[in-house]
């Protein structure tokens, strides 16, 4: 691994999160995969579409909450650019780093990442920043290690734009997933806590607002599978 300082002092909730992800890390992918029908991969794929044109030659990229870093190697295989990917749970980023050798995986938290101003061309987080304490925080340091120019991608779960899916991810979250998660990942919690976080996160207008608040330009997203998730991009200009 690249970096591999620990996160230290860490709020409890934040805490929390990471102990969660090191409990599901086993079966995170299985799951993901699975619960998911592997729209997830598609998803990931579109991130990569979405933000190819915009990359410079010999771009430098940060994947923040890359987990088991499969955003990362989507970009890093669709690019070859440097790509760094980020996570403060160890045990997720133990088995990014044995899918491949060709991107350094560092060990941090996304609230004070361990970069310097100014330093990526572009930098996503998938399915991340819902999991941190302060949203707003995260996107100020999002912004922070951006090149002015560069453009920040946030891919994560949102509200369904048709009202019949609407109901039948409201059915799902509520009854399918805690037991298939609960019952492959042996933590019922873990996947309770999902649904539970995504109807407390902002919807997609909301979150645009919010990145246009901490400074983004040309802020806007596209919705993907219905709304079921949303793809918001910005870009840094000051
Ligand atoms: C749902 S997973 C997403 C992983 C990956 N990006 C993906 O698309 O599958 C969320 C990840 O965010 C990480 N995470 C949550 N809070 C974090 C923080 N403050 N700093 C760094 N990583 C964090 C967790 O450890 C976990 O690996």
């Amino acid at each position: 691994m690249g970096l591999t300082e620990p996160a230290n002092n860490l709020p409890e909730d934040a805490r929390r999160v990471r102990e969660m992800f090191a409990r599901i890390s086993p079966r995170y992918d299985l799951l993901n995969h699975l619960l998911s029908g592997n729209i997830d991969k598609r998803w990931r794929r579109l991130v990569v579409r979405k933000l190819l044109p915009q990359l410079p030659p010999n771009a430098q990229v940060l994947d923040v909450a890359c987990g088991t870093g499969d955003l990362s190697i989507e970009i890093f295989e669709a690019t070859q650019a440097r790509v760094i990917g980020l996570d403060f749970c160890r045990p997720m980023l133990e088995l990014a780093q044995q899918k491949t050798r060709e991107i350094s995986f560092a060990e941090g938290d996304a609230l004070r990442l361990p970069f310097a101003d100014e330093t990526f061309d572009l930098v996503t987080i998938g399915f991340g920043l819902r999991n941190l304490s302060s949203l707003e925080s995260g996107l100020r340091e999002l912004k922070r290690v951006l090149k002015q120019g560069g453009w920040a991608a946030v891919l994560e779960f949102s509200q369904p734009a048709v009202p019949g899916l609407r109901g039948f991810v409201a059915f799902y979250y509520a009854r399918v997933l805690p037991r298939i998660g609960g019952w492959l990942s042996g933590s019922r919690g873990a996947y309770e806590y999902l649904p539970d976080s995504i109807s407390k996160f902002p919807n997609q207008d909301e979150l645009a607002q919010i990145m246009r608040d901490t400074g983004f330009d040309q802020v806007s997203f596209e919705n993907l599978t219905g709304g079921v998730a949303a793809l918001h991009v910005g870009q840094r200009k000051g």
